[in-house]
């Protein structure tokens, strides 16, 4: 954090995401601040707090504008108001074509190998393009010179890089993607492909989560576009601008030691867990959290389950299996769908396995806050990533830091980003049942001492590539760049 203080000097930093980081409810007369279920703003908040910088987002979660002080900015954290978060509040249209409709219906699909077919309409193409622009105009106005550092977050924005390059020309564009970036010829059937990759080089920076979605981007540029790829350098040249293309592994805050000694004893936890799921003291206990989200494995997770008390029947009874599956767009016909058929797979194995004071599978479709979240994690014997494909996946690395008792083990998918880093976790093929099934049986029986030294060698892991680093190298880069530039300019 101090590092990245330094990179920082005096530099303004301005961040452009679809979420905003608090959502400000209205509770009968009272405003409710809850924090959203992202990874994300989990991995930007941090950051923002260290920089004080102003933070630019879609208003939509929010009760409504007379929540917050002068309805478009308010100072965030409350009580402690580091930095500024700037609403831009989007009429229904507009929500639906650009977020709901061309991002999350088009764009999020594509970029995700799921199996779940994108869907594009002109209309929702045309107010993504909109949207872009109305977020470009508010960056300039938000910016105190003319050459801030902008942080464009995600696949809500790819035409915002092109667009504000075009208003502030010099500003430092950094760009991350924190979604995979699919093989050319998958995003190649995106109507609007070129508008994209045209968009996105407007960045001075581009990044990604790791070397494999870097590749697959600068193949798609090569094929769609009159660009020079200097793979050397890492850099595309493009309509005479110059982008970096490089992989920056997002991660989390590590928890201080004030943080830790806050915790409940991991033994407490458990105690609390196993009452509130009605297991009994002998039981193991795995544990999923996501965003109810199809990208996130958990129907393919829930048919482990069921094979591994198939194939071992000893935990019948002695195994309980907590699914955290926080709500999301579930104004999509294709989410609804999916809870739909998570519940009732849920129920059939419940029947199948379970007796009268006995349920192996708790689904809870619910937001949990993050000290709720802290105690399943520190309760839990395995916690199951079993995403279809996913960018990093930053509830690995929660649940490592959460585990300063060395016990429990992970189950990763390898088609999420943290595989490449977190080597130590029992990785999977999520489509692989019997594969899952037995890694499930094999992470609950572990001897304690392989458990510590696979969970002290990721904690280690972790708390080095930590988001700060994650933020620090991409400022490093943008300032080396910036020096480059400002070079040139003279010259
Ligand atoms: C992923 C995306 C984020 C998004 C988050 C939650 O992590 O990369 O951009 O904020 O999902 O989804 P939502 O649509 O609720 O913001």
């Amino acid at each position: 954090r101090r590092l990245l203080a330094t990179e920082l000097h005096d530099q303004e930093i301005i961040v452009v995401s679809n979420r905003e980081p608090y959502l400000h409810e209205r509770d009968g007369d009272r405003i409710v601040v809850r924090r959203p279920a992202s990874g994300l703003v989990t991995a930007i908040e941090p950051v923002m707090r260290a920089c004080s910088g102003t933070w630019i987002a879609h208003g939509s979660g929010s009760a409504d504008r007379e929540s917050v002080d002068d309805h478009d900015r308010v100072r965030v954290p409350p009580g402690e108001e580091d930095y500024t978060l700037r609403r831009l509040w989007l009429t229904e249209d507009e929500e639906q074509g650009y977020y709901y409709g061309f991002a999350n219906e088009g764009v999020w699909p594509l970029c995700h190998a799921a199996h779940v077919r994108p869907v594009f309409r002109e209309s929702d193409w045309r107010r993504y393009r909109a949207v872009n622009r109305r977020f470009a105009e508010a960056v300039v106005v938000e910016a105190r010179s003319e050459d801030p550092v902008v942080l464009m977050q995600d696949y809500h924005f790819a035409l915002l890089p092109a667009m504000l390059r075009e208003l502030l020309p010099r500003a430092t564009i950094i760009t991350f993607w924190h979604i995979p970036w699919p093989s050319p010829e998958s995003f190649g059937i995106c109507p609007w492909s070129q508008e994209l990759l045209r968009g996105m080089l407007g960045s001075t920076i581009l990044g990604f989560h790791t070397k494999h979605h870097c590749r697959n981007f600068m193949e798609t540029v090569d094929r769609q576009l009159e660009a020079r790829i200097e793979h050397e350098h890492d850099t595309i040249s493009h309509e005479g601008k110059e982008t970096l293309i490089e992989s920056y592994p997002i991660s989390i805050e590590w928890p201080s030691p004030e943080v830790c000694a806050a915790w409940p004893a991991a033994k407490l936890c458990r105690e609390r867990v196993f009452a509130r799921f009605g297991l009994r003291s002998d039981a193991r206990l795995a544990a999923g959290v996501d965003r109810f989200d199809y990208t996130k494995g958990i129907l393919e997770r829930l048919h482990a389950v069921e094979r591994m008390l198939e194939k071992y029947p000893e935990w019948t009874g002695r195994f309980g299996f907590v699914q955290i599956a926080a709500p999301t767009r579930s104004a999509l016909e294709e989410y609804r769908a999916f809870q739909a058929r998570i519940e009732s797979v849920t129920e059939r194995i419940n029947t199948r396995f379970g007796r009268e004071d006995y349920r192996p599978v708790h689904l809870v479709a619910e937001h949990h806050d993050q000290d709720a979240l802290i105690e399943l994690y520190r309760a839990a014997d395995a916690c199951v990533v079993t995403s279809l494909h996913d960018g990093m996946n930053l509830v690995s690395k929660e649940f490592v830091a959460a585990r300063d008792d060395e016990r429990g083990v992970l189950v990763l998918s390898r088609y999420a980003g943290a595989a490449r880093e977190m080597t130590e976790a029992l990785i999977v093929n999520p489509y692989h049942v019997e594969e899952t099934a037995d890694a499930l049986q094999r992470a609950i029986t572990m001897p304690a001492e392989e458990q510590r030294v696979r969970m002290a060698s990721l904690r280690d892991t972790v708390r080095e590539y930590n988001v700060y680093r994650w933020a620090g190298r991409m400022l490093s880069d943008a300032a080396r760049v910036r020096v480059r530039e400002r070079i040139a300019d003279r010259v």
